[in-house]
């Protein structure tokens, strides 16, 4: 895919939150019928909230930056907390200023430290591991998961929010299903809104533990893999 700015267009989903429409794609960032109705439940119900009664620190890797939003809803759930998240998250086609800017995932928030930091995570340079504050470090990376190679760093949680299957099957080619599964520590998460039977037959080959979980709103099922 390419993702050139023209391309990409706000539109408002369900529940009233933003999201981004890619006409070359034909598809949006989210779930049309709920944008941040969808990441809480996809990926900090079934992933983050799973994990934080036992850990300390969680370090999570994401596929698919895009609007910052799960990133966002992570460091929202765990702000006034002890919990520490080390976030890396991988994006090819960073969105620019004049349209993170107009998102609307902050705006009826009276806490002005939760609105900055949603800037905070756009502005943060690409990367580089940065300390954004004492809860949150921030790795944003500016490539394909196809041509990320694995360093030292390994994750309990993986938010696997690429597009669909039916737009950008390369992402979701087992190589790279076996490559995440190489990312996580042992007991790790691996969460997405996608349930296609063919990708949970890859997600079993790879190792996981597969489970079939209610979707988000407006969608019958979700997938979660345990290592
Ligand atoms: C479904 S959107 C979700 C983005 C984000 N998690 C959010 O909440 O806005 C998928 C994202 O994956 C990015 N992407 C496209 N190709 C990719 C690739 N090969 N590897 C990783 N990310 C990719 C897109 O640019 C887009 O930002």
């Amino acid at each position: 895919m390419e993702n050139s700015q023209n391309e990409i267009k706000i539109i408002a989903s369900g529940d009233g939150s933003h999201t981004i429409f890619h006409s070359g794609l034909n598809e949006t960032y989210h779930s049309m019928h709920g944008a941040v109705q969808e990441s809480e439940h996809v990926f900090i119900e079934a992933g983050l909230e799973q994990l934080i009664p036992t850990k300390k620190i969680i370090p999570i890797f994401e596929v698919g930056f895009g609007t910052g939003l799960n990133a966002w809803l992570t460091y929202k759930k765990i702000a006034s907390s002890d919990t520490k998240i080390i976030y890396h998250s991988l994006e090819p086609y960073p969105l620019k200023e004049d349209i993170y800017s107009q998102l609307n995932y902050t705006k009826n928030l009276s806490d002005k430290t939760l609105q900055d930091f949603f800037i905070q995570l756009h502005k943060a340079p690409w990367d580089e591991e940065v300390e954004l504050n004492r809860n949150f470090v921030l790795k944003k990376i500016k490539l394909k998961l196809e041509e990320y190679n694995i360093s030292g760093q390994h994750f309990d949680l993986i938010y696997y929010d690429a597009f669909a299957p039916s737009k950008q099957a390369e992402v979701w080619l087992p190589e790279n299903i076996k490559k995440v599964y190489s990312l996580l520590n042992k007991d790790g998460l691996i969460v997405t809104y996608c349930a296609r039977g063919q990708f949970k037959r890859d997600l079993k080959e790879a190792g996981f533990i597969v489970e079939t979980l209610i979707g988000p709103p407006g969608k019958k099922e979700m997938t979660r893999g345990k290592k």
